[in-house]
C-alpha cells in the first residue's frame, strides 16, 4: 500500500483563533471517526499556516491530546541564514517554529513575487541543508497548455533542480500545480494529472541518473469528491490542497476518501 501525503496550504488565510479552531476540530473529527490509529501512520499530514498563525498551530498540537500529528510547514522561505533581508525569514526561524516543511516555487510566488528558477534553487538548497523538507511545486499555465507546451515547460521548471545530488532529489517533494486548476474549482482531470506525474518521475529519475523513487502530488482544486480518484491513479501520491483545507470539516472528507482508499 502507498504512503499517501495530505498537504494542506493556507496561503494567505486564518488567523490565531481560527487555526486553534481548525486543529482543535481535524483532530477531534478524525479521532471521533477512528480514522487516526488505522491509518494515521499510512497519510502524512501536513499544514502551511501562514507565518503569523504558526505559533498558534504548534501551541495547538501540544495542547491536544491526538492520535495523528500533523507536521508544519511553511509557504515561503529565503536562503539567507541572517541579516539585512527586511521582510524575510530564514531556516533557522521556521524550525524554531515548529516547521519541518517548506512549499517553495508555488504559481503564486512564481506569477505574483517574481519568483525565477535560480532563486527558487537556492531555497530548495537551504531547506535541504537545514533538514527542511522542500515541497517544490511546478505547473503549466492555461495558455501553456493550449499551445501543447505542458512538457516542455515542466521540464524546463525541473531541470532548475538539475545541481542536487540524487540523495537531495530524493528528500524533495513535488508537487505538480497545472495553473489553470488552481482555486478555480476546475481540477485537472485523474487522466491528465497522472500523466504529468508519471513523466515528472521519470524525468527525475533522468536527473538523478538512477532510478530513484520519489514523490510526487497532485494540486489544484483538490476536493472530497476527487480525491479519491486522483490518488488511485499510479503516479499521484498525494495532494496539495488550498481552498478546502481551511475548513476541518472540507479537509477531512479529503482525508477520509484517503482513509478509505
Ligand atoms: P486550490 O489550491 O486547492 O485552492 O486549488 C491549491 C494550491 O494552490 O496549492
Amino acid at each position: 500500500m502507498k504512503k499517501i501525503y495530505l498537504y494542506g496550504n493556507w496561503k494567505m488565510n486564518m488567523l490565531q483563533a481560527e487555526t486553534a479552531t481548525f486543529f482543535k476540530n481535524f483532530v477531534a473529527a478524525v479521532d471521533s471517526k477512528m480514522l487516526g490509529e488505522a491509518i494515521g501512520s499510512r497519510v502524512e499530514v501536513a499544514i502551511f499556516p501562514p507565518y503569523t498563525s504558526l505559533a498558534a498551530a504548534q501551541h495547538a498540537l501540544t495542547s491536544i491530546d491526538k492520535r495523528i500529528s500533523p507536521y508544519l510547514g511553511a509557504q515561503n522561505v529565503y536562503f539567507e541564514s541572517s541579516g539585512a533581508f527586511t521582510g524575510e525569514i530564514s531556516t533557522s526561524m521556521l524550525k524554531e517554529s515548529g516547521c519541518t516543511h517548506v512549499i517553495i516555487g508555488h504559481s503564486e510566488r512564481r506569477a505574483l513575487f517574481g519568483e525565477k528558477d535560480t532563486l527558487l534553487t537556492q531555497k530548495v538548497k537551504a531547506c535541504l541543508d537545514a533538514e527542511l523538507t522542500p515541497v517544490f511545486c511546478y505547473g503549466e499555465t492555461l495558455t501553456e497548455r493550449e499551445q501543447n507546451r505542458t512538457f516542455e515547460v515542466i521540464t524546463s521548471q525541473l531541470h532548475a533542480l538539475d545541481s542536487f545530488s540524487s540523495t537531495d532529489l530524493k528528500r524533495i517533494i513535488y508537487a505538480y500545480e497545472p495553473v489553470w486548476a488552481i482555486g478555480t474549482g476546475k481540477s485537472a482531470t485523474s487522466a491528465e494529472a497522472q500523466e504529468v506525474c508519471a513523466y515528472s518521475k521519470k524525468l527525475l529519475q533522468k536527473l538523478a541518473n538512477t532510478p530513484i523513487e520519489v514523490r510526487v502530488l497532485y494540486g489544484g482544486s483538490v476536493k472530497a469528491d476527487n480525491a479519491h480518484e486522483l490518488l488511485s491513479m499510479e503516479d499521484i501520491d498525494g495532494a496539495l490542497v488550498g481552498g478546502a483545507s481551511l475548513k476541518a470539516d472540507s479537509f477531512l472528507e479529503i482525508y477520509k476518501a484517503y482513509a478509505t482508499y
